[in-house]
């Protein structure tokens, strides 16, 4: 999503530039064009070669070796990043000091800028500091962190740059138009987990990774989300309400609880569509076990649709083979609005992949997707949700 944007990333003086390499690269990654300047501290950190390398492209650290690069490059960005920004760098941009490259090119920019502060946390608790930040912000600013942890000098305390990954996030979602502004969706992601006994349980392939980039894709065009998620390696999306649950009960008991207040939900989740009849509180000797009874779980997506006639509500339909019919019976079956078919045996497609190739039904249409990665899968399904509302 970052092809033909020009990024500017600004790097001032402190350990924390390292991290910029990683931020460099997956920009680059993703198709952007990163132009740096490094202030004059930050060079005592990392030299310039590196972010060159990185980037592929020149490192800008001097005001007057090329005149007008104070103009020309910030007329040129899509975008601004500072990180990390020192309480020093914070302290100029707030009180329109431009006295080098960096601070030049930031009065002289008109994009959206994001700063990433990393300090000691005795430096971010000053109350100048946090004046100088409340001062950028209240001008458009975006600020990403700090988080708190171990910090470079080693104490600990809220002062460290957030990770790249998170920066990166901040940078799409700043790129990104905000059109699902108005929506509350609720995403349900993960297996559930049916316990036999304290130990073992039935579950499923899914990984989230689905549902995950449903909820980041829905975070990012503005929308308030609420992801309620069965077991997943994944971190939870910055911003997201995140419910943590394991069973199809429990997720059910969640939706219940949230969704009177949303306007969507997506069951991304591949809840188990079986449970053991009992429960048993100690662990059960295989020897004594022959069979095992089981019995269906709580169909959430009905459960969800009696009392909730105007949630616009988007159900999956992971099947072994082409098989849409099945979807569009579930669907009207279960009164869902729309459904997301996938043949999961499909190359590219299904449990734990990056990937998906899904076709999207609705009453009135069938639209079948290429492979293409999930996060794309995510926005095509918001955009055919957004379409179908309106
Ligand atoms: C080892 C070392 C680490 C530093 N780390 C930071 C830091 O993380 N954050 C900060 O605000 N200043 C830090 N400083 C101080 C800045 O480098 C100093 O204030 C400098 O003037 C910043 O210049 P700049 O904002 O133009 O890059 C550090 C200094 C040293 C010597």
């Amino acid at each position: 999503m970052l092809k033909n944007k020009n990024i500017l990333v600004g790097i001032s003086g402190s350990v924390a530039a390292y991290k910029t390499i990683d931020l460099i690269r997956r920009l680059i990654d993703e198709g952007a064009s990163v132009s740096v300047i490094m202030t004059d501290a930050a060079r005592k950190f990392i030299t310039p070669l590196t972010y060159q390398a990185i980037s592929n492209n020149k490192v800008y650290t001097d005001l007057y070796s090329e005149p007008m690069s104070h103009i020309l490059l910030p007329a040129n960005a899509d975008l601004f990043v500072i990180a990390p920004a020192t309480a020093n760098i914070i302290g100029k941009f707030a009180s329109g000091i431009a006295d080098d490259l960096l601070t030049t090119c930031f009065i002289a920019s008109t994009c959206k800028k994001i700063i990433a502060p990393a300090m000691n946390w005795r430096m971010y608790e000053n109350p100048v500091v946090q004046s100088n930040l409340k001062s950028l912000l209240s001008k458009g600013i975006i600020q990403i962190g700090p988080e708190k942890g171990s910090l470079a000098c080693g104490e600990e305390g809220s002062g460290r740059m957030s990770e790249a990954v998170d920066i990166f996030e901040a940078v799409k979602s700043a790129l990104t138009e905000k059109d699902l502004q108005n929506e509350k969706i609720i995403v349900t992601a993960g297996p559930t987990r049916e316990y036999i006994d304290p130990i073992r349980f039935i579950s499923n392939r899914s990984s989230g990774k689905m549902g995950y980039a449903l909820a980041k894709v829905a975070l990012r065009r503005g929308a308030e989300v609420t992801l309620i998620s069965g077991y997943s390696k994944l971190p939870p999306p910055r911003g997201a309400v995140f419910i943590s649950v394991e069973s199809a009960e429990e997720m059910n008991n969640a939706v219940k609880s949230e969704i009177a207040s949303s306007s969507v939900l997506i069951m991304a989740a591949a809840v188990s569509d079986f449970k053991p009849s009992d429960f048993s509180f100690e662990k059960i000797d295989k020897h004594q076990l022959d069979s095992l009874k089981i019995i269906k779980t709580v169909d959430i997506i009905s459960e969800a649709r009696k009392n909730n006639p105007e949630v616009f509500i988007i159900g999956f339909s992971a099947e072994t083979g082409f098989k849409p019919e099945r979807a569009l019976k579930k669907m009207n079956e279960k009164n869902m609005d729309m459904i997301v078919f996938n043949d999961v045996t499909e190359a590219g497609a299904g449990f734990d992949k990056d990937t998906n190739k899904v076709i999207l039904i609705d009453r009135n249409s069938q639209i079948e997707l290429p492979l293409m990665d999930k996060e794309s899968v995510a926005n095509e399904i918001l955009n055919r949700m957004k379409k179908i509302k309106a």
